[in-house]
């Protein structure tokens, strides 16, 4: 039912662009039956084939899913709603490990190295017409890459990684091309892609990272482009292996003009290799964001990938915000050369928590994963009423909806904030959150 809401226009353009305001507005609520194409057409006096192709604009862009005979609805989470507007916010007294922060007590101190960026700056100041990547940071970022056997290629910075990722996206793709992502996978990029006009694909995943035959059946329906987290996959901590980064090449040197996307999100929070996949597929880009090891208001990311792909980026920034300023950029590379952080004893500290919350809910019963990063992802079969327990008893997690297409459900617990002594209540009140169904996998 539609309600009070009447959908107009003449052309598909407006057709579209009157149901996405409905959405906007919540007149059109998710969920909400979209009138039969042809009913619209004959209200409106216009051509079925005008509503279809209003209706096709609307599914590209997330606004709205079609379920075979059953028509077409406002999607339950349109691409105007952030997947991180589903945060559960932690009242007074309740533990957040819901949003997926660092600990600061990993981060490094930045008073030497802005200090030493602000010494740097006075002796040779940013100007327009400068490179826009500083020459210490390329190639300090390039010499880590060439260690874990990333393929040559010129270096960008951008402002994170989903800001290098959109730009890596639109250097290639136009709107309605399709995009493999992992699900579930980080909200962030699952609302990127739809708010790009593209069509975000789900492929499943396990520990070792997608499921080679799922990616190939994606990328020969036609998908343009694939994007992979290697590392600390988000929310599943999954990790790249060497025999499924194999696989995976297999796979991608069929398709030699897809667009392969790796997001390095482990590095230097890790302390398992990397196994890239670049280098099979002509066009392609690898992303390095500073956010979780230095902290995520540093906002930079540096991106490496085929000579077409990084001039694309680096001219498109050039008409934007020109460049990532010299400042932060001076105060990463001192970050970097002054060895302020050490991946190995924060893969340590995360890694310890993670197996210890893993472990004491394996002893209740209760399947949990992560293999890297800073997450734990419990498969439930009730992902609301898990979360809604789990505040009960004194605890904020995400839930699965945040990150899920048609995965199924689970709910992320950040370890970032807990200690020893935390683990053992936690674990009891997610057993007992999650109830007597527990789902073994995430697949
Ligand atoms: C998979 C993944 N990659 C990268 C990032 C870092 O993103 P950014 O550099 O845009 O802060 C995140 C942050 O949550 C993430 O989940």
């Amino acid at each position: 039912m539609l309600g009070e809401y009447r959908i107009s226009g003449r052309r598909a353009s407006e057709i579209a662009a009157s149901v996405e305001r409905g959405v906007g507005s919540g007149d059109l609520a998710p969920g909400h039956a979209l009138p039969p194409m042809r009913e619209l057409a004959s209200l409106l006096g216009v051509n079925p084939n005008t509503v279809a192709a209003a209706y096709r604009t609307l599914r590209e862009r997330g606004v709205i899913e079609t379920a075979g005979r059953r028509g077409s609805r406002v999607r339950s989470s349109p691409a105007s709603t952030a997947r991180g507007s589903l945060r559960i916010e932690a009242p007074p007294g309740v533990r957040d490990l819901g949003e997926g922060n660092p600990d600061p007590a990993l981060l490094p101190d930045l008073d030497e190295a802005l200090a030493a960026a602000a010494r740097s700056y006075a002796r040779q100041p940013g100007m327009y017409g400068d490179a826009p990547v500083l020459p210490g940071l390329a190639a300090f970022a390039r010499a880590a890459m060439d260690a874990d056997g990333v393929p040559a290629g010129p270096l960008a910075v951008a402002s994170g990684s989903l800001d290098a990722i959109e730009r890596v996206l639109s250097a290639h793709l136009k709107p309605g091309d399709a995009v493999a992502v992992e699900d579930p996978g980080w909200g962030g990029l699952l609302d990127l892609v739809p708010a790009l006009g593209l069509r975000a694909v789900p492929v499943a995943l396990d520990e070792e990272g997608p499921l080679p035959g799922q990616v190939e059946r994606v990328l020969r329906a036609g998908a343009r482009a694939l994007v992979v987290t290697d590392r600390a996959q988000n929310p599943t901590g999954a990790a790249v292996s060497g025999r499924r980064a194999a696989e995976l090449r297999t796979v991608l040197a069929e398709h030699p003009d897809v667009l392969l996307i790796e997001d390095d999100h482990g590095h230097a929070i890790v302390d398992l290799p990397l196994h890239p996949l670049a280098g099979v597929t002509e066009r392609w880009a690898l992303v390095r964001s500073v956010a979780k090891a230095y902290g995520p208001d540093l906002r930079l990311a540096v991106l490496t990938g085929d000579a077409l792909t990084v001039d694309r980026v680096t001219g498109r920034q050039r008409l934007g915000p020109g460049w990532v300023s010299t400042l932060l950029q001076r105060t990463v590379v001192h970050l970097w050369t002054s060895g302020a952080v050490d991946a190995a004893v924060i893969a340590r500290s995360y890694g310890e928590r993670r197996q210890a919350l893993i472990d004491a809910l394996d002893a209740r019963g209760v399947p949990a994963y992560g293999r890297s990063g800073m997450n734990v992802w419990v498969p439930v079969s009730d992902e609301t009423g898990t979360v809604a327990r789990l505040l009960h008893s004194g605890w904020a997690v995400a839930p699965g909806a945040r990150f899920r297409m048609d995965s199924p459900q689970g709910v992320r617990l950040t370890v970032s904030p807990l200690t020893a002594t935390d683990i053992a209540p936690l674990a009891d009140a997610v057993a007992a959150a999650v109830g007597p169904v527990r789902p073994v996998s995430y697949g």
